[in-house]
């Protein structure tokens, strides 16, 4: 791999903030640039990189792919608006679903999302604007993980060799791909983003599609994203790295009012780990487990079957597809 990585120890985030503000300031020119905002740590430092470097010829988008958690895109255009970054909300979840329908392979859903993000939804915002370059914030795990044919990130592309000029008409600029998610932190806290962002769980670039294991259809997604609210409740204050909930696409036997109810099962994941290349499951209470259990039955339409995995990674890795 030819890029150079920065360890957390060797980092000194002004130093970095400075020359990565220049760095896309003499790349970008006089020119436009777009950059697409989920609020997660990463594309939230890349905002705040490109908003001192470019101030209003950056147009920031968050795309509305349909696979967001609840309130998620007006909660996040709303905290950057306090700073004083405009977020543009892009409706594409129409594009997201159609391009999704009928997968079940977890690498073809992953490309059916890149190719809609980067080519249907992004080619046209960059021709409309007339901007020559996307920043974005891949990261150096990203980058390890697709190399070593683990996962397809959703955002890695040059480093699989695909020009994107070519391809989508623009080219991407990566601030903050030599740096893990420990070292992104340092530099969001440094750029003065709140804590709620420089600390927040990492959340997967196909977002709650990463969670739905077969097909991905707007029902399904909103089957995970009821629990998905419940596990961020009952699980933040664990101080764990990640929790999620995924739906399985076997259905099991459940009972209800003393029925048959052939319903769906949630799996709930709970990771300690520090830059997600290995995990371990939090070793939560019976009493959680038991909250999270009621939680997700009671309230999650469908749901007969609850289970916690207790499986480290490796072998297993921190999200289901
Ligand atoms: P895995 O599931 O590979 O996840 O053990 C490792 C870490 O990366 C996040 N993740 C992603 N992040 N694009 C991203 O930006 C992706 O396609 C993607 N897939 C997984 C995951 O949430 C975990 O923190």
């Amino acid at each position: 791999m030819k890029i150079e990585e920065i360890k957390i120890e060797d980092l000194h985030p002004e130093e970095f903030i400075k020359q990565k503000v220049e760095e896309i300031s003499s790349i970008v020119g006089t020119g436009l640039a777009v950059n697409a905002l989920s609020g997660g740590v990463d594309s939230s430092a890349v905002t705040m990189l490109g908003h001192k470097a470019l101030g209003n010829r950056l147009k920031t988008y968050f795309i509305e792919n349909g696979l967001m958690r609840e309130g998620e895109p007006q909660k996040i255009a709303a905290l950057f608006e306090k700073l004083g970054v405009h977020i543009e909300i892009v409706d594409a979840k129409a594009q997201f679903f159609k391009a999704l329908k009928g997968l079940t392979d977890p690498e073809e859903k992953r490309e059916a999302i890149t190719q809609t993000f980067y080519k249907d939804v992004f080619g046209k915002l960059v021709k409309e604007r007339s901007a020559k370059y996307l920043l974005q914030g891949t990261n150096y795990t990203d980058v390890e993980e697709t190399v070593a044919g683990i996962k397809r990130q959703h955002n890695i592309l040059e480093q699989l060799g695909i020009d994107t000029q070519e391809e989508y008409g623009y080219k991407v600029i990566e601030p903050v791909i030599q740096l893990r998610k420990s070292g992104i932190r340092k530099v969001a806290e440094t750029l003065k983003l709140p804590k709620g962002i420089y600390n927040r769980p990492p959340f997967p670039g196909p977002a709650l599609a990463a969670r739905v294991i077969g097909e991905c259809t707007s029902e399904r997604v909103e089957t995970v994203r009821k629990a998905t609210k419940i596990v961020e409740q009952e699980l933040c204050n664990t101080g764990a790295f990640q929790y999620l909930a995924i739906l399985h696409e076997d259905k099991v036997t459940g009972i209800r009012e003393g029925k048959r109810d052939y319903g769906l099962q949630i799996e709930v994941r709970c990771w300690n780990s520090k830059d997600a290349i290995t995990g371990s499951p939090t070793r939560l209470s019976y009493e959680t487990l038991d909250k999270l259990a009621e939680g997700i039955t009671t309230e999650v339409p469908g749901v007969v079957s609850v289970t916690y995995n207790v499986t480290k990674k490796p072998p297993s890795t921190i999200e289901a597809i």
